[in-house]
């Protein structure tokens, strides 16, 4: 068989050459984040973040996976620009949401852009009702009271869990509908994306695939583009199309979701599994088998 750019000669007919560098091609949508290789650091010494890049296409789900520990939450907080409240900066590197450096934006002001951050552990107001939390979501808002009541409604819609709870204090519910609670809170805010840190912190699995289901179906039905950080591979390699492996500060591997479930490595240290038998944690934890990607 010819090589193609003989056939392209022969034919007579333009060659498909890549588009140049810098120039994107448009059957491609351009990602809504890009985080280039940043560096993190908190109180002028402790570097935690050591060059972690990523991208988050317009419309995706992509997972940000670790261990306890790994930065995971570091570069949400980065990236919704919260660091300096934890005397952390980023020293190095770019954060672009829709092509924008996010430096130089206030949270609020990037909320306000669409881009917002569900804090770990939900951290509802206890003392408010779940409805007076979703609409502190709304603060940003100056689109007047009927479209946020519409809004409200669309968020009950989603979580028809929370539409029963409406009127109870968030202190007294539970941990399921406190994470419904705290996701449809920034739904509230009208975002392109959410950053969702660990939504399935401390959740029975039965809540976690229900939590997941609702965001699968944000994603799909409002273009919600999410990154999702989490400690629970296995759900969130089920429910992303793309994933980052993040240790100790450093993004050691990448791939789609599928190829990462199927990865030996993957199975072995991070969904406790490997070659048709599960691995005892202690196994995984004494490192018995080295990472190849640490090799
Ligand atoms: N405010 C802070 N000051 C100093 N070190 C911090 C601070 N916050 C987090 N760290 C450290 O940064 C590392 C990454 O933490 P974090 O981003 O919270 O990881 P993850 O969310 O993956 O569990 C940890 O070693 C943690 O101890
Ligand atoms: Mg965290």
């Amino acid at each position: 068989m010819p090589a193609a750019a003989d056939t392209d000669r022969n034919t007579g007919e333009a060659a498909v050459t890549p588009p140049p560098a810098g120039v994107t091609d448009s059957t491609v949508p351009a990602p809504i984040l890009r985080v280039n290789n940043i560096e993190v650091v908190y109180s002028h010494v402790i570097l935690v973040l050591k060059g972690v890049s990523l991208s988050v296409p317009k419309g995706g789900i992509v997972a940000l996976l670790g261990a306890n520990g790994a930065g995971k939450t570091t570069t949400l907080k980065a990236i919704s620009n919260l660091l300096h409240a934890e005397r952390g900066e980023v020293t190095k590197g770019s954060i672009l949401f829709e092509g924008e450096e996010v430096h130089s934006r206030s949270p609020s002001d990037l909320v306000t852009r669409g881009c917002i951050q569900v804090m770990e552990g939900r951290r509802c107001f206890a003392h408010l009702t779940v409805e007076e939390n979703l609409l502190t979501g709304a603060f940003t808002r100056k689109d007047g009271k009927a479209a946020v009541a519409a809004d409200l409604d669309l968020v009950y819609s989603y979580f028809p869990r929370i539409k029963e709870r409406r009127k109870a204090l968030a202190g007294y519910t539970s941990g399921g509908e406190q994470q419904m609670t705290a996701v449809g809170r920034a739904l509230m805010s009208r975002p392109k994306m959410i950053l969702l840190d660990e939504p399935s912190m401390g959740l029975a699995p039965q809540i976690v695939e229900e939590i997941f289901e609702i965001v699968k179906n944000l994603n799909g039905k409002e273009g919600v583009s999410f990154l999702l950080a989490e400690q629970n591979t296995n759900m969130a390699l089920k429910y992303a199309s793309y994933g980052y492996i993040l240790e100790n500060g450093r993004v050691v591997m990448d791939g789609e979701a599928k190829s990462l479930r199927e990865n030996e490595d993957v199975k072995e240290f991070y969904l406790g599994v490997a070659e048709g038998k599960r691995k005892s944690f202690r196994d995984v934890k004494h490192y018995k088998r080295r990472k190849r990607w640490l090799a």
